[in-house]
């Protein structure tokens, strides 16, 4: 095989056979194929797409580039959560012991925030002592004891994913929808799943802009499952706006403990239920989405999702006192308000430019090797639709550094658009996508 004649294959539009594909993600993967030919691949890719028979064996190549996961001894079905990243995204935190405190195994494997885009392990280390790497025989035997696993992915796991998300992420090719299908996928298809939700995220502060993109995207993956015997269930959620109230690695462990002690914002609560739903409907606890919805509203209001969530620290080496005394996380030294400038009524709150100057505060990395500031963040007061009065606080910003906050401050002063008509609702799920 030549790389060289791979790249033109696809650079002028034609299908790459099963064979090439195999041959080109393992030379890759084993470092006989050079980044630059497979940055041209991807760009190729990129512009021309894959059909659904080399997606299918892309996908394959992918997930068997490394060891797959095997939980068929731990009795139980197991069911995971994706979601393709947002601002504020936090819902994996809830989610997790609320469906485990509801009966489904759930081993989830999440991953970090890079650029505007939070990401579950950094929100989880938040949490004193909190540990998510583990070897695949101590996550099975955390989720066999606690029913709940939240750890990161194993280095074993799909390293062909590892080498090409970061080359992607060097070349301007992650938006792709058969890259991210593929990337997704094969991570989720080597834990041994019995069923996925998918949390596709459409908006400002999504990879996806547009319902159109994310539809597709989510076909895509409902296929991929399906063509591999998992069923896939994705659900369309807004992302124009931040997730909640509280844009921030440690704030957002206080809300998502808020949820489960059913006291969340609407939204968050609302887009962590219809996931946990679709989970429990696949898990087999529940025949219809109704009696989900029942059981996981009981699990939080007799505080068995908060005790869950209890358990998953304690077994992963974090400091339970958390949960009661939320000052025990890492606080910002310094709070600002930022005060809307006009009177009306908030037409809309920028998820991207609220992710960036989160980051810009130290709340998320520009490149991988940055640390973050797991205190640093922004608390939402005033969203789309809520009503404001000239100088009332918008937001209230914690930092840490002068001139980490100057560097945000100029994004956060131009996210809220005050106008004086009242926007329509926002819904929290916009569409459904099922086999
Ligand atoms: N998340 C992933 O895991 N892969 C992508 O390509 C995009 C988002």
């Amino acid at each position: 095989m030549n790389a060289v004649e791979l790249i033109e294959t696809k650079r002028d539009g034609r299908a790459l056979s099963a064979e090439a594909i195999r041959w080109l993600l393992g030379a890759y993967t084993r470092g006989t194929v050079p980044d630059y030919q497979m940055a041209a691949m991807l760009m190729a890719v990129f512009f021309n797409g894959l059909d659904g028979e080399e997606l299918a064996v892309w996908t394959e190549a992918m997930l068997h580039s490394g060891e797959v996961l095997d939980l068929s001894a731990i009795p139980g079905a197991k069911v995971d959560k994706h979601s393709t990243g947002g601002v504020g995204d936090k819902v994996s935190i809830p989610l997790a012991p609320m469906v485990g405190a509801a009966g489904v195994k759930v081993p989830m494997m999440s991953g970090r925030g890079l650029g505007h885009t939070g990401g579950t392990l950094d929100k989880l280390e938040s949490i004193p002592g909190f540990t998510t790497g583990f070897d695949a025989a101590t996550f099975a035997d955390l989720l066999e004891k606690v029913g709940v696993v939240l750890a990161g992915q194993s280095e074993r796991l799909v390293p062909a994913d590892r080498k090409l998300y970061a080359l992607r992420d060097a070349t301007g090719t992650v938006p792709s929808i058969p890259l991210i299908s593929s990337s997704i996928m094969s991570k989720k298809l080597a834990e041994d799943l019995d069923g996925l939700v998918l949390d596709v995220k459409v908006g400002s502060g999504a990879f996806m802009k547009t319902v159109e993109s994310a539809r597709a995207l989510a076909s895509t993956m409902v296929g991929i499952g399906a063509a591999h015997g998992v069923p896939v269930v994705g659900l369309l959620t807004p992302m124009d706006q931040p997730l909640g109230r509280t844009v921030g690695n440690a704030l957002e462990i206080v809300e998502s403990i808020d949820v489960l002690r059913g006291e969340g914002p609407e939204d968050l609560t609302e887009v962590t239920y219809r996931l946990g739903m679709e989970m429990l409907v696949l898990g087999g606890i529940s025949e219809t989405r109704a009696d989900a919805r029942r059981r996981l509203e009981a699990v939080v209001s007799d505080g068995s999702a908060l005790e869950k969530f209890g358990e998953i620290i304690a077994a992963q080496g974090g400091d339970t006192r958390v949960l009661e005394e939320p000052s025990r996380l890492p606080q910002a030294a310094h709070h600002l308000e930022l005060p809307a400038q006009a009177t009306g009524f908030v037409q809309s709150c920028d998820a991207y430019k609220i992710g960036v100057a989160a980051m810009r505060l130290g709340a998320g990395r520009r490149t991988k090797e940055d640390v973050i500031d797991p205190a640093v963040g922004v608390i939402i007061h005033a969203k789309v639709g809520d009503q404001v009065a000239e100088g009332q606080p918008l937001a209230t910003i914690a930092w840490n550094d002068e001139g980490r906050l100057d560097d945000a401050s100029p994004l956060l002063a131009d996210a809220w658009q005050i106008g004086e008509s009242r926007p329509e609702a926002a819904i929290q799920v916009i569409e459904e996508v099922r086999a």
